[in-house]
């Protein structure tokens, strides 16, 4: 008998509460989860240190076939500076296609033991995984967004300015929402949740709730 798998696509804008949801649906369920966003901040950072021309489709595609797994292991891809190159490198094609392959392995191959897989990005259910049984789009107002990054950089001993992280999450919308290829939208059959005034735990109840009224959710 063929089971259909149990994957789970949760797509949004940055500072939407994503990887919160990914990480507490993955830790529920039992679920291997990759956050397609560490990927591009991956690469991003490769760009950065080998000195690669950002404007350079195929030097930065050559790189990105060049990523492996442990490329994503390292603490300085969460900074904002690495997210901005990301959102630059990611609207070239060749760039997507040569980290498609690594995406859709990992939802199709779950590892021992797990029920199943979740990813987090920008395009999972719509381009990575259209037939994912479950999708999720988060959305939430910017200013709430940027207040949320904000206040999260404070609590981490790093000096921003509100004004700055609300421009940079601006301009990163805006890239990440007009690009021609995989632009950030929900799939037409993704669940909405509006984060702007719910708590971490409403949004992870609203997705669990979905996801217990279907009929198997391990298929
Ligand atoms: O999710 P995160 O903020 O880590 O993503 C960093 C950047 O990587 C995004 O702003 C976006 O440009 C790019 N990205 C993407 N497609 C994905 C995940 C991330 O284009 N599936």
């Amino acid at each position: 008998m063929t089971q259909t798998p149990f994957i789970i696509a949760v797509d949004g804008p940055a500072g939407v509460g994503k990887g919160t949801l990914a990480k507490a649906l993955a830790s529920h369920y039992n679920l291997a989860l990759l956050e397609t966003g560490l990927l591009y901040r991956a690469l991003a950072f490769k760009v950065i240190l080998n000195n690669v021309d950002a404007q350079n489709e195929d030097e930065v595609a050559s790189l990105a076939h060049t990523m492996t797994a442990s490329d994503t292991v390292n603490s300085i891809l969460r900074q904002d500076h690495v997210a901005n190159m990301a959102s630059k490198i990611a609207p070239y094609p060749k760039v997507r296609a040569a980290l498609l392959d690594f995406q859709r392995t990992f939802a199709r191959t779950p590892p021992p033991g797990a029920n199943g897989t979740i990813l987090d990005g920008r395009d999972v259910g719509t381009c990575v995984l259209p037939d994912a049984p479950f999708k999720f789009f988060l959305d939430a107002d910017v200013e709430i967004r940027a207040k949320r990054r904000y206040e999260e950089l404070l609590l981490r001993g790093i000096d921003a300015i509100y004004a700055n992280v609300l421009e940079d999450m601006r301009v990163r919308d805006r890239q990440d929402r007009e690009r021609e290829i995989s632009p950030l939208k929900a799939a037409s059959d993704a669940v909405l949740i509006d984060t702007s005034h719910l708590s971490i735990g409403d949004v992870f109840e609203k997705a669990c709730a979905h996801i217990d009224r279907a009929p198997d959710p391990k298929g």
